[in-house]
């Protein structure tokens, strides 16, 4: 957002009505709340949401509290105009509080509600980092508008989405929230999510602001912990982390939440570099920042703050205009700019950038949420469904198919087995807190629908370890008289997203174990994955012919597997992700430098005594059900730009789409580059035996790099330039530029 997407009226408003406030009322705009849940479980809404996401609370008691609980609004400080914003679902208590705010405080500013809408609301859609491997931007923007109509209709009118950090390592339970480990797609991802919750053409009800997050670097956090320490150079700063969130900010985005974090032993919460001189000058954001839970209270326990009064001093100073949580403001701020310690101008620069995204969002003229409206989508429309089915279609990965298992007949006799594959809350994935149980196809519902004989059996989960034995009997049971076994396996939604890292990335429980005992019947047997991150493999990629990644992909999923399994729908997934061939391996990323010793089979060089060097599944990759070849790249000078373009032709026996990559690599630089970086891509639809001659432009402004400094810098040399159906299978040609 920037100033001047409000009119200068707008803007005149708001400059008069900062005029009336005292340091107090301005002070509450930068104070955000979630309401304390007081009687049975007397946590903070926050640590309610922890409870839910990490399993502790089930769904339904989740549900059950959130509906029946007390909880302290704090009503007296929204009458006096010191609280700004709730986190809440609550379309009744919203208008109730708001009835507080408008009605019966001085200046009459109302509130913003704000929750974490991360992909979808009701209707629940995959997964970022499977929706990601859809390599679509207009899906990735019309889930987004899915999710602001059915949020904003209950109250809700900021979303903390779209997540925007660069994962690389697969042990971090939230790269199962993210566009996965590439800025380049990772910032295609941004600003469509930034258009979808905001809309392009100015803001209207069904909007919500958006909020990029986090800010910065957060899925760099060393050893793959979670809120652990991050470190890297400025380049690989500018590099690596902050495209998604440059481009969101230049598609408009209203907010940003500062990481939790440290950056070279700066907390981005105080970090003045990332908040005042990157987002807010170089990069031009008139937007708002928000800290995340409690951030600023753990600036003391960081040890960059003495206490509360000294984080709130440094957050503000370093340009962090809301506090989530904290109370640090609420507490200390007004006193701080009273004594002279805050200048004025720093509390009403932040006061103003909240004012105006209320302001954009309309809430000064309707700040209210019409219950008809709330109950709209309480029935999830058709249309929704529909989007929801295409978006789980779309983000279905096929790994592995060797001799062509896949896609199974109609008329086959499937034994269904793995306690997931009948377990509808598990397709939700983290982060799906508005979602509900009774809206969910489970992977079992889905194939029963389509009429095909299915024999369940759930044998173990991933949490569980029942006995070999029993598994066995199960399993046989189940496979008696059928022609394919279909094991569903993966991770419990609890066992990603936030506070869930792994340091064991290889599938939990005994679900090898079933695997094993699923092959051992001698029959046919696929594996179907249910995960929110890449998995270490490769057993499964030495002894199973058919994987096929299907993540968690929300309501529809049941429908999406089935469909994709027996054919309806052909996979078209391209992996946003490495999937490492262990643990060991992480971070395993494909955009890396060369190193002066690449890992080969010799010993010096850059490898494991007891690992492979390369990951089992690249970046970009993912099969169909024909085969894509690709043959003639051509590469040409115009202008300003390269031409570049390939023949793409279908090979194989059925139609399909291909998603063609383009990667460059600056060979000679003066700092190392990636062996490759995605700087484009394109999907093509060819029956069998067809051809198309595909183009890219590649502007030549977009073959530099970022150095130490943040200075951005176009070199002359030589640069690979490869095209393909993912970043390792790829035609290459270079081309010597001057610039
Ligand atoms: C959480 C997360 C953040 C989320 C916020 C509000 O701890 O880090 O992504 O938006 O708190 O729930």
């Amino acid at each position: 957002m920037s100033r001047q997407s409000l009119t200068p009226q707008q803007q005149a408003w708001v400059d008069a009505l900062l005029a009336q406030m005292t340091v107090e009322e301005k002070a509450g705009q930068l104070h955000q709340l979630s309401p304390s849940i007081v009687g049975g479980f007397d946590v903070s809404f926050e640590e309610l949401i922890e409870m839910f996401t990490d399993g502790r609370i089930s769904p339904a008691e989740f549900g059950k509290i959130m509906s029946t609980s007390t909880r302290d609004y704090h009503e007296d400080d929204i009458r006096a105009g010191r609280v700004s914003s709730y986190l809440l679902d609550d379309p009744e208590t919203a208008n109730r509080l708001q009835k507080i705010a408008v009605e019966e405080s001085r200046l009459g500013i109302p509130l913003l509600f704000g929750l974490d809408v991360i992909h979808g609301y009701r209707t629940v859609f995959p997964i970022p980092l499977a929706e990601t491997c859809s390599w679509d931007t207009e899906l990735f923007e019309a889930s987004a508008r899915v999710a602001a109509r059915e949020a904003s209709a209950r109250g809700v009118r900021w979303t903390f989405a779209p997540m925007v950090d660069v994962a690389r390592d697969a042990r971090w339970g939230r790269i199962s929230e993210s566009p996965g480990e590439d800025p380049y797609l990772a910032a295609e991802y941004a600003r469509a999510k930034v258009w979808g919750f905001q809309g392009r053409d100015g803001v209207t009800q069904e909007n919500v602001a958006s909020c990029l997050k986090h800010f910065v670097g957060y899925g760099a956090v060393e050893g793959g912990r979670d809120y652990n320490t991050v470190s890297m150079s400025r380049s690989m700063l500018h590099n690596g982390y902050l495209p998604p969130v440059k481009a969101g900010v230049e598609a408009g985005a209203m907010t940003v939440m500062a990481a939790f974090n440290d950056v070279n032993g700066v907390p981005c919460t105080v970090n003045g570099y990332l908040l005042r001189d990157i987002l807010k000058e170089r990069y031009g954001f008139g937007g708002f920042v928000v800290s995340d839970a409690t951030a600023i209270r753990e600036c003391v326990t960081h040890g960059i703050a003495a206490d509360l009064a000294d984080a709130s001093l440094q957050s503000i100073r370093a340009g962090l205009d809301m506090d989530m949580n904290s109370c640090a403001y609420h507490n200390h701020l007004a006193e701080q700019v009273r004594s002279g310690a805050v200048p004025m101008e720093l509390l009403d620069d932040a006061v103003r950038r909240v004012l105006e995204v209320k302001t954009a969002l309309g809430l000064f003229e309707d700040p209210y949420v019409s219950l008809e409206r709330a109950a709209r989508y309480e029935t999830l429309p058709q249309d929704h469904l529909d989007l929801a089915l295409e978006a789980a279609e779309k983000s279905i990965v096929l790994l592995k198919n060797q001799g062509e298992l896949l896609p199974l007949s109609k008329s086959c006799k499937i034994a269904l087995v793995g306690a997931l594959a009948d377990q509808p809350a598990e397709v939700l994935g983290a982060w799906a807190i508005s979602g509900r149980e009774s809206d969910c196809v489970s992977i079992r519902a889905g194939l029963e629908k389509t009429g095909v004989q299915v024999a369940y059996a759930p044998v173990c989960g991933p949490a569980d370890a029942p006995d070999s034995e029993q598994m066995r009997r199960e399993l046989e049971a189940a496979a008696a008289g059928a022609d394919v076994i279909v094991a569903v396996v993966g991770e419990s939604t609890a066992m990603s997203g936030e506070a869930a890292s792994r340091s064991d990335i290889t599938l939990p429980g005994k679900q090898r174990k079933l695997l094993e005992l699923a092959l051992a019947t001698g029959k046919s047997v696929a594996a179907v994955l249910v995960n929110g991150r890449p998995l270490a493999l490769q057993w499964e990629d030495e002894h199973i012919p058919a994987i096929l990644e299907c993540w968690q992909l929300g309501v529809r999923m049941g429908d999406a597997v089935a469909a994709v399994l027996l054919g309806e729908c052909a996979p078209t997934g391209k992996l946003c992700c490495t999937f490492p061939a262990v643990t060991g391996q992480c971070p395993s990323y494909y955009n890396h430098p060369n190193t002066g010793r690449p890992g080969s089979k010799s010993k010096f060089t850059s490898r494991y005594l007891d690992a492979p060097v390369k990951p089992l599944y690249p970046f970009g990759h993912g099969l169909t059900y024909t085969k894509f070849q690709c043959r003639d790249l051509q590469i040409a000078e115009n202008g300003d730009a390269l031409e570049i373009s390939v023949v793409a032709a279908n090979t194989g026996k059925r139609p399909g789409v291909e998603t063609l990559q383009l990667y460059l690599r600056d060979v000679t630089a003066s700092l190392v580059r990636p062996v490759q970086e995605l700087k484009g891509f394109c999907k093509v639809f060819l029956d069998p035996g067809g051809e198309k001659t595909v183009g890219f432009t590649l502007p030549k402004a977009d073959m530099g790099f970022y150095d130490d400094g943040g200075n951005y810098r176009l070199e002359p040399g030589e640069f690979v330039i490869s095209v393909g159906g993912s970043s390792e299978d790829v035609l290459k040609g270079s081309i010597w530029l001057k610039f």
